[in-house]
């Protein structure tokens, strides 16, 4: 697939059949590897590949929480869930999480690739924020602050290229 397929196929994948290969979640890791990080401190970002289902579960309850909808799975019971930390210098850190976002997006693109599910994640992340303990069983490094994140697994949801309106997002030309 060239990328600009990949990019044109990319949508949202909310349901998935089963767990990724060593190597499948292997190339999504090299994906984000891959991504660009403010000033090339990639020291300032840290990703946690939850796979433990307690964990999840408790991920997912807490994100319900926050969302004030006890009956909703903001993971959407995925197999696979990267949370993506950033060392943020403050609230309105916008490289850091610019930083995260790319991270997120590279690893949703090698997914289309691969074809497995995946979808950005960032209500699950306010539930996680919110919970000291879950936080602490995260175990990050000192000083880093859950962003954002990619449900990820296998899915029976096909990718087809998309049909993209051009005027989807407003755009203002300056001449
Ligand atoms: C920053 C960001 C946060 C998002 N957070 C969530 C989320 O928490 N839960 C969810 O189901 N989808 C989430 N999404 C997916 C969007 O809802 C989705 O990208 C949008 O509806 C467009 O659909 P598409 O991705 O299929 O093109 C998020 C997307 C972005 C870029």
């Amino acid at each position: 697939m060239n990328t600009l397929d990949a990019i044109f196929s990319r949508k949202s994948v909310r349901a998935f059949t089963g767990d990724l290969t060593e190597e499948e979640l292997g190339t999504l890791l090299k994906a984000a590897c891959a991504a660009p990080v403010g000033r090339a401190l990639f020291e300032n970002v840290h990703l946690t590949v939850i796979t433990k289902k307690d964990l999840l579960d408790k991920i997912d309850c807490a994100g319900a929480a926050i969302l004030q909808n006890p009956s909703m799975h903001p993971l959407y019971n995925a197999p696979v869930f990267i949370l993506v930390s950033a060392k943020l210098s403050g609230p309105n850190d916008n490289v850091g999480y610019s930083n995260c976002a790319g991270i997120v997006q590279n690893m949703a693109l090698a997914a289309v690739e691969l074809g497995l599910g995946s979808c950005h994640i960032w209500g699950a992340v306010r539930g996680i924020n919110a919970d000291p303990a879950l936080l602490t069983e995260l175990n990050l490094p000192e000083g880093f602050t859950p962003c954002c994140g990619l449900i990820v697994g296998k899915t029976e949801e096909t990718y087809a290229v998309r049909d993209i309106p051009e005027d989807k997002i407003k755009i203002a030309f300056i001449k």
